[in-house]
């Protein structure tokens, strides 16, 4: 179709123009469109996965495969997406992103793009006072919350030395998985991971956590790392972070606090005051592409102390001997992660919080919070419907007190209506449903669809 990988002006524009064409038409129809589709059948899986042809294809054709793409499985973009942990997708961190790939400039060392960094590290830095980070605080903007977790436990695991062999790493039962999965990258072995017992609101039990380190103390273990979640996925639930802050500090681990769901909250009076003692952290991850509303991709690690992650993650080649020194205001990325090269992550970051202001989002996060506590309340007034745990944020979990089979018909019967779709988890053995609330397209409407379908189904029995 074009003659050159390089396009000229008048292809650019071109170009640009469908899928901007597209793109605006997608979102207009966003609203009406189904919460979810049937799984892809196997005839489009084998159009889509087809090779690229030798010569190129027009763009309006390739959109048309890119709508059949789209209409299947769970519609994340929609404010009808009430599973997992929704997704904003602000339209503004998107145009950031298309920036930050046209100018193409390298943010993995300091050299390349000391200017975009130095945006970059102003996000960053803002992230830190949300926390109320010390002056010496830093951190890194990553893909997300894996690879941040990822990033921490490594930072810990090199504080306690080399030989880690006897350092014992501590979450609760309720920490998202890939808290475990980041130690057993990390090479901790699995005798040395202890799933701390969650309490009857599912928060950490921490008269457990003390006696867990007490006790491999006694046995000539060192805790090595506390991770206490400020937002659970299941619940939402947050544990009681001073508590764990000090009993880690008490037996000589790093206190690391999962906020990658809960985070950007603290933005919002309740959410900071249900947060308090997360400033005493060693490292906290964050999802920008949860509690900031942003597109998948970006997620971060903030350190207290930028030094740890230096010591655990500087490493050169001889090909990099002309980047300079690691500086804390324009930092070698690179020398703080596992990554090297690495998208404008913070472009789009800065781009959205700047375009918007800092209020939109605190009161986008404040508007969530409503709705948890509305649907909360609703749902606590439909007969034979309970509460996990009352909402700390913007998740409801909830159950039919007349076992699994009936919950099981709720939740099936709310994603068969395709006006919204939710999620299940396991909470003490009992089947749960999970609400979410997270996305700035989802309304009032949509939370009160969710609750007539639970009534409805309820009443189908
Ligand atoms: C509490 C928590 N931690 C970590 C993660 C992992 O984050 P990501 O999916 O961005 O890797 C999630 C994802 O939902 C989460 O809810």
């Amino acid at each position: 179709m074009f003659d050159s990988l390089e396009l000229s002006a008048q292809e650019r524009e071109q170009l640009t123009l469908r899928v901007h064409e597209y793109a605006q038409r997608y979102l207009q129809e966003l609203p009406a469109a189904p919460a979810s589709w049937e799984l892809i059948e196997d005839m489009a899986v084998a159009t889509l996965a087809a090779p690229p042809s030798d010569h190129g294809v027009p763009i309006d054709e390739l959109l048309r495969k890119v709508s059949v793409a789209l209409e299947s499985g769970i519609n994340t973009a929609s404010g009808k997406f009430l599973s997992y942990i929704p997704s904003g997708g602000i339209y503004a961190a998107a145009v950031g992103r298309l920036l930050g790939a046209v100018v193409n400039r390298y943010t993995g060392g300091s050299h390349g793009a000391p200017g975009l960094i130095a945006l970059e590290q102003g996000v960053v830095r803002w992230m830190c006072d949300v926390f109320d980070l010390p002056e010496a605080a830093s951190g890194v903007l990553f893909s997300g919350g894996s690879t941040a977790n990822l990033t921490a436990t490594v930072a810990a695991r090199s504080r306690i030395g080399d030989d880690f062999s006897h350092g014992v790493v501590y979450a609760s039962e309720r920490a998202h998985h890939s808290v475990v999965k980041a130690a057993r990258i990390a090479g901790v072995h699995p005798d040395r991971i202890r799933a701390v017992r969650a309490d009857s609101q599912l928060r950490l039990d921490t008269a457990e956590l003390q006696s867990a380190i007490a006790s491999d103390l006694a046995a000539g273990l060192a805790p090595m790392l506390v991770v206490a979640s400020a937002g659970t996925t299941d619940t939402g639930t947050i544990d009681p972070l001073e508590e764990c802050a000090e009993i880690a500090a008490q037996g000589g681990a790093w206190f690391h606090v999962d906020a990658a769901y809960g985070g950007f909250f603290a933005l919002t009076a309740r959410g900071r005051s249900r947060f308090s003692g997360v400033e005493l952290a060693d490292s906290i991850t964050v999802d920008a592409h949860k509690s900031l509303f942003l597109p998948f991709g970006v997620g971060g690690l903030l350190v207290r102390n930028e030094t740890t992650l230096m010591d655990a993650l500087e490493g050169r080649g001889a090909y990099m001997q002309d980047v300079p020194d690691h500086a804390m205001a324009i930092p070698n990325y690179f020398a703080m992660g596992p990554e090297l090269t690495r998208p404008a992550r913070g472009l789009e970051t800065w781009l959205a919080l700047h375009l918007h202001g800092v209020d939109a989002f605190r009161n986008e996060l404040d508007r969530m919070i409503d709705l948890a506590e509305w649907a909360a309340a609703e749902l606590g007034r439909i007969d034979g419907i309970e509460i996990a745990a009352e909402p700390e944020l913007s998740i409801v979990t909830f159950r039919a007190d007349a076992g699994d089979d009936v919950s099981q018909r709720i939740a099936a019967h709310m994603n068969a209506s395709r006006q919204v779709h939710v999620s299940s988890t396991t909470i003490n053995g009992l089947f749960h449903i999970r609400l979410a609330f997270l996305s700035q397209r989802t309304t009032q409407d949509v939370a009160a669809t969710a609750l007539e379908l639970v009534s409805e189904a309820l009443a189908k029995r």
